[in-house]
């Protein structure tokens, strides 16, 4: 039964859940704006990962209901551990962009707390009402998203990794390679399931409408908090998004290559390259972890 793209996944592939501790809060207090001292880079992080534990709970619970749905019996064994894994290292990466919102919240941006609620009222809904191969669309375009953005932050952006204080960092790079282990786990379950090429790409449609609003609302929260959703910053943060090195600018040929018919997540292995680039951040975290 599983036979599509089978060839395309990396012969050494090995998928790991990591366990890992990270001090974010304790930054937050002394180093507000952790990144390279820059309020509107570091509020754009940190409005793009309060939306992930949430994200993340939506895509378990897509993968979880697709399995049920098609039935652990016909999946190949490969593609049952490697969903095991991705929903470990899922809930893992949830449990710690939760206490990155904790630090914020903490901080004093109390509106954090109720955009998480929002999102899980959305999610509990969509579990509901949804059906599960829709949801899963929606999640096979946002694990391209975290992939896309991984391959951007190594290939292209390197700066916006390295700028940002030891703990963010480490997470940041703890989550890009975990993501980049398990980019095609969705993928390779979605072709198993009755969703196609039309759903794939209303699945992209709606997540990336999806990240834009949720991102956005969040990062200009977080400065006009701050008393600085000002005339400057909002040059700044126009150009950090769109301006030519921009991140969504430079994520629309990624989307592109998405929009192939023949799009697979193993077209290119960025693993070998994030370790050569931030193999001393990665090296560095002394994480424990289980196969
Ligand atoms: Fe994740
Ligand atoms: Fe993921």
């Amino acid at each position: 039964m599983f036979s599509a793209n089978k060839n395309k996944t990396p012969k050494n592939l090995t998928l790991t859940a990591r366990e890992v501790d990270f001090d974010l809060q304790q930054e937050m207090e002394t180093n507000r704006y952790w990144h390279s001292d820059d309020p509107v880079t570091t509020h754009f992080f940190n409005a793009l990962q309060s939306t992930f534990p949430e994200g993340e709970r939506f895509f378990i619970d897509s993968a979880r209901d697709v399995q049920a749905k098609i039935g652990k019996e016909n999946l190949p064994t490969e593609l049952k551990e490697h969903i095991e894994t991705f929903i470990r290292q899922e809930a893992y990466h949830g449990r710690h962009h939760e206490s990155w919102t904790n630090a914020l919240t903490s901080l004093g941006y109390g509106h954090m707390e109720a955009f998480s609620d929002e999102l899980k009222t959305m999610r509990l809904w969509a579990k509901e009402n949804i059906p599960a191969e829709y949801r899963l669309s929606m999640t096979t375009a946002s694990e391209h998203f975290t992939a896309s953005m991984a391959h951007f932050f190594i290939y292209r952006r390197p700066d916006l990794l390295r700028g940002a204080a030891k703990p963010f960092q480490q997470l940041l790079l703890y989550h890009a390679l975990e993501e980049l282990e398990h980019k095609a786990v969705c993928f390779d379950l979605y072709q198993q399931s009755k969703g196609g090429y039309s759903l794939r790409m209303l699945g992209l449609a709606v997540s990336s409408f999806d990240i834009m609003k949720h991102v956005s609302e969040r990062h200009i929260y977080l400065l006009k908090k701050d008393g600085l959703w000002n005339f400057t910053n909002r040059i700044k943060a126009l150009n950090l998004i769109w301006g030519k090195k921009g991140i969504a600018r430079q994520l629309i040929p990624y989307v592109l290559a998405y929009t192939k018919p023949n799009f697979h997540p193993w077209d290119t292995d960025e693993r070998s390259m994030l370790m050569a680039s931030f193999g001393d951040v990665i090296d560095t975290m002394g994480y424990s972890s289980q196969v």
